[in-house]
């Protein structure tokens, strides 16, 4: 498939599937993957848990919204966005700006089998349960909604049908 000039904005809760989801599209479109939070630790030398946990949410919510900016700027990626970035309007406005929204969304059950066994996201430290990302999910519902060009449920989906709804929404 052509490579689009624009980016392509994966949005959506922790474990709904945006880096896998992101890596493949990169492989189809034939452009570069930026995950977000990866590059973000990367660039501070250290992982996100430790970002957290030395400086701070409102220090990391500060560098999601530099790397946005520049993202913006550079176009032509997808970009794998931290479950968090939408909750500032900020950067809603800059993915919007050179980008196209995807939301991805899966159903707490389905979350929580997808990071229960992992200790590397600091929001579900100490609060890996359904109910809990179930609260906080709903509590983030309408940041998401908002944001979202088009919205994809992946719950019982596999990557290639959710790349394949992915495709059709960008087809011009
Ligand atoms: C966060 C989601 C994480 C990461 C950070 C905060 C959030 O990204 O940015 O732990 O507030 O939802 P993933 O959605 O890639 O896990």
């Amino acid at each position: 498939m052509k490579a689009l000039s624009y980016n392509i904005v994966l949005i959506g809760f922790m474990g709904t599937g945006k880096s896998t989801i992101a890596r493949k599209l990169g492989y189809l479109y034939k452009m570069d993957v930026v995950e977000m939070d990866e590059e973000i630790a990367r660039r501070q030398g250290m992982s996100i848990a430790d970002i957290f946990a030395i400086h701070g949410e409102e220090y990391f919510r500060n560098l999601e919204t530099g790397l946005l900016r520049k993202l913006k700027a550079r176009g032509g990626c997808v970009v794998s966005c931290g479950g968090g970035a939408v909750l500032r309007e900020e950067n809603v406005a800059l993915m919007k700006e050179n980008g196209r929204v995807v939301l991805l969304t899966a159903t707490p059950r389905t979350v929580y089998g997808r990071v229960k066994d992992n200790t590397r996201r600091p929001i579900l430290n100490g609060n890996m349960n359904e109910e809990y990302i179930a609260a906080l999910m709903e509590a983030r519902r309408g940041k998401y909604e908002a944001a979202a060009d088009v919205v994809i449920a992946t719950d019982g989906k596999d990557i290639g049908q959710i790349c394949g709804e992915i495709a059709s929404f960008l087809r011009p």
